[in-house]
Order: C-alpha cells, then sequence, then structure tokens
C-alpha cells in the first residue's frame, strides 16, 4: 500500500491496495491513522460491491441513516445515491448534495464521523472532468485564529436547521419541505476532535442559523466571518474524481462543497454514498 499526502494542508491518495481482498489489522491501521491526519482520503482504482463497501465503512463506525430516505439503495439502505441521473423524470439520488459549504449532517445531534463516496460515474467533457468536491481544514482554520477570537468564541453553541439559510440562498432546493421538518439542534462553535483532539470550527453559513444567547445580527456576522475564515484558499484541497475512486472525509474535521459544472442529460454522475461513526 502506498500512501502519498497531497502539497496541501488536507489529502492523502491512497494506492495499490485493494479493498475486495481482506484488509490486514496493520494496513487498516495505517488508512486510519493516515484518516486522522489527513482529514480526506482517496483510495484509488476499486472495484467493490455493495457489501463490501459497507463492510469497509463498517470498520470505522457504526453506520448512520439519512433523513433522505427515498435516496436509498433499494436493498442496501446503509448506501445513499448521490447522483444527477433522472429515471421516468424523477433523480434517482440526492442531485443537489453538497450545494453550501458544509459538514455533513451537522443538523443531527450525533452527526457523523466521515462520509464515504464511491465513484461509479464521472462526467466529463473533452476530457476535462467535471463535478470536483472541494474540502476545506476547520482545524487549521481554527489554529490561525488570533487568541483573542479564540477566548471569544470559547463555549459558544450554534443552531443548526438543515433547511436553515441555505433555503434563502436559491441552492439546495431539493426536497425542501423534508428538510424544513428537521428540528434544530445545537452545537459548539468550537468541536475537539475525537480522535486527533485539534480543536476544530463548526460553523457554516448554509445551515448555521445563530448562536445561543446572541443577538441575531451578531451571531450571523460572527458565524460568517468564522464559516469565510474556514474555506480560504489556503486550507483546500480540490478532489478531482476518477471513476473507482472511494473518497472518505472527516466530518469534524474539514467542511466541503461540491460544484455542479455538469448537466442531466449531457452528462451522468453517479456515486454511492455512506455516513458512519455518529460522535457528539
Ligand atoms: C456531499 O456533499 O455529500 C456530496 C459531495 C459531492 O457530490 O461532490
Amino acid at each position: 500500500m502506498q500512501i502519498i499526502h497531497t502539497p496541501n494542508v488536507i489529502g492523502a491518495h491512497i494506492t495499490s491496495v485493494d479493498l475486495a481482498q481482506p484488509l490486514s489489522t496493520a494496513d487498516f491501521a495505517r488508512i486510519e491513522d493516515t484518516f486522522n491526519e489527513r482529514s480526506v482520503i482517496c483510495i484509488r482504482g476499486q472495484t467493490l460491491n455493495e457489501p463490501q463497501l459497507i463492510a469497509f465503512a463498517r470498520r470505522f463506525g457504526s453506520i448512520d441513516q439519512n433523513f433522505l430516505t427515498h435516496y436509498a439503495h433499494p436493498k442496501y439502505p446503509e448506501i445513499t445515491y448521490i447522483s444527477n441521473i433522472k429515471e421516468n423524470g424523477k433523480d434517482i439520488g440526492h442531485a443537489d448534495a453538497g450545494s453550501v459549504w458544509h459538514s455533513d449532517m451537522s443538523y443531527v445531534e450525533h452527526p457523523p464521523r466521515a462520509t464515504l463516496l464511491y465513484a461509479l460515474e464521472v462526467p466529463t467533457e473533452n476530457g476535462k472532468v467535471l463535478g470536483d468536491t472541494q474540502f476545506s481544514s476547520a482545524a487549521a482554520a481554527y489554529d490561525s485564529l488570533p487568541d483573542a477570537t479564540k477566548q471569544r468564541i470559547a463555549g459558544l453553541q450554534a443552531i443548526h436547521q438543515v433547511a436553515g439559510r441555505r433555503a434563502k440562498t436559491g441552492t439546495g432546493q431539493q426536497d425542501q419541505s423534508l428538510r424544513r421538518a428537521q428540528p434544530s439542534v445545537v452545537h459548539p462553535v468550537v468541536r475537539t476532535h475525537p480522535h486527533t483532539q485539534r480543536k476544530c470550527l463548526y460553523v457554516n453559513k448554509g445551515e448555521c442559523e445563530g448562536i445561543e444567547g446572541m443577538p441575531q445580527a451578531e451571531a450571523l456576522a460572527l458565524i460568517a466571518e468564522l464559516a469565510d475564515l474556514t474555506v480560504q484558499e489556503r486550507f483546500r484541497y480540490t478532489h478531482h474524481w476518477q471513476v473507482g475512486d472511494l473518497l472518505m472525509w472527516d466530518n469534524c474535521a474539514l467542511q466541503h462543497l461540491a460544484s455542479f459544472d455538469y448537466q442531466w442529460p449531457r452528462h451522468r454522475r453517479f456515486m454511492h454514498r455512506i455516513t458512519f461513526g455518529a460522535t457528539r
């Protein structure tokens, strides 16, 4: 197994390993250590059936269910379809996942430790890969804060709601009534990573609606300031997909954003997603 760190503050590419074969405890530990250290890892060139994908995810923690159950794999509900493909005029999967910078399912009480996306179809145009996913380090962003800001935000609790403010931005329009039915939850503005103990900023503009006990205008300004910092270019890694990529990211240590530079029916994008390892 070969592990190569990207030149960015996050990200690693892992090759020469076949997850369809039994994975030794030592190799799994190397993958998990790399994951904790680099926050987003791509294990390239995989050919995995659904039980193999689920079994790999389970080694990191129990599988979490998404509330958008109508995009679940019909035989394997642990897997959600992320796709722009339509059948009989209907989306077969979650087509606008990742339309704002966010951390997956921050709007639930126990958000997943990690998300895995396995690429089955990747759109291209004249040889150029489309549908990149960007990641940005919430841990590096926290480290970059002046001490006075670290003190100001210590102990603050932000309010997350999945329809949240993104509904007003014109993005994330799919399934709005289901999204609005989800309750809001509260999480610390600064999370301590359960595996590395690093402190990570945990607010985003798409889904955070306020900060407990703070006047709304002040709260939204602070959320915007911290969220904008978190996604600065210097903290980012951009993933250019290949079919067979198994990409895994750490929902405490980073935020991510999908790009929508592809269009049905000209382009097809199809991924299997699993979220797992609920943490508080
Ligand atoms: C997501 O935000 O979960 C999906 C990201 C992507 O499809 O690139």
